[in-house]
């Protein structure tokens, strides 16, 4: 059996259901995968609890304590308040980390310096936060393929819809043409209950924000940046690039009216917020933009949270996966998929 020492950095929403899913299913892992998952270090932004122990923390407590409202820095025994991520990253002791810190687009925060750190510990990196990627994609790969360390980021791009899985082993030896996606759950929730119930966009937001989905500063969903970084982080991976943020024309729906949607209702059509990835040439065009559907359209009937992907290719054909709404559980979910890949056959 294969043990793999865990550092998880960002005990919030995604960090602890990502806990609950390694509490829940420890022993199907063992006996599915032959893979041990263990915990040795916790931390959020306040302190952290870290062991030493083969055993690693116990996170079934863990998740109970930290879901009752408490912070891991007073996790009996294990707590140390103040200490940081960075410090247990730099012991050394863990094969990944797996970063579920609130993502910062303006210097990457304390993920830049967690991923930064693992590459340097020769650690894989796991990572829901989109930062550093976004904002350092070519260095970050560039160090990480010097050390052999593998960087996985499902869970950064539309985490439970595997876009990258798709785009990079499903389609494995095509040449992708383009890609087309509904990127982000809220503001296809929003557009959704605009369409269907006739919901007020600002009810809506607040409806997608208590559904846990939107980001802590929901105008990154409403402006289109969430799912500009999306296409951004796709289009590096699976395109093979290294293009920047500026590289992607962005236009999100805080300006779409009712009135614009029951004009696209008229012609049968249905207003989504569009992602796209289009190769002209040598270069690469990418856009976050909402776009009247003809009802036909492949990406026409997501609906509600749910997302979609779909990639045009010289030898497959057209390749559409849909559904993976967004929602905490599906970006832990992400993270562990990412895990046991990563690991399995390690
Ligand atoms: N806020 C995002 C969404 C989830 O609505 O899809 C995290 O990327």
């Amino acid at each position: 059996m294969k043990t793999v020492k865990i550092i998880l950095c960002g005990c919030g929403g995604v960090g602890k259901e990502f806990l609950q899913l390694l509490a829940d299913r420890g022993e199907e892992l063992v006996a599915k995968y032959d893979l041990q998952l263990i915990v040795m270090g916790a931390a959020d932004l306040k302190g952290a609890a870290l062991t030493n122990s083969d055993e690693g923390l116990p996170v079934a407590e863990l998740v109970t304590y930290l879901k009752d409202g408490n912070e891991v820095q007073n996790f009996p025994t294990f707590g140390k308040e103040g200490l940081t991520g960075a410090e247990i990253i730099a012991q050394g002791n863990a094969d990944v980390i797996v970063e579920a810190t609130p993502t910062d687009l303006k210097d990457g925060g304390v993920a830049k310096t967690h991923v930064f750190g693992a590459i340097e510990q020769s650690m894989d990196i796991v990572s829901a936060n989109k930062g550093p990627f976004v904002l350092f994609y070519e260095e970050l790969f560039k160090r990480a393929k010097a050390k052999g360390v593998g960087l996985h980021i499902s869970a950064a791009t539309a985490a439970a819809l595997p876009t990258l899985d798709v785009g990079l082993i499903c389609l494995a030896g095509t040449r992708v043409l383009s890609a087309e996606g509904i990127l982000n759950g809220t503001t296809n929730y929003i557009l959704t209950q605009m369409y269907v119930n006739g919901t007020a966009y600002d009810v809506a937001l607040k409806e997608a924000q208590k559904l846990g989905i939107a980001e802590t500063d929901p105008s990154y969903d409403v402006e289109g940046k969430d799912s500009a970084n999306k296409t951004l982080l796709i289009a590096n991976r699976v395109f093979g690039q290294t293009l920047s943020l500026s590289d992607v024309s962005v236009q999100g729906i805080t300006e779409v009216t009712p009135e614009d949607i029951e004009e696209a209702r008229k012609s049968d059509k249905i207003i989504k917020l569009i992602s796209e990835v289009k190769v002209e040439g040598d270069s690469f065009k990418l856009s976050v933009s909402p776009k009247a559907l003809d009802k036909t359209h492949p990406l026409a009937s997501v609906n509600g949270s749910e997302k979609a992907i779909s990639y045009d290719t010289d030898t497959m054909g057209g390749i559409t996966v849909m559904g993976g709404k967004s929602s905490p559980v599906g970006a832990a979910a992400a993270m562990l998929k990412d895990l046991i890949n990563a690991f399995v056959s390690k």
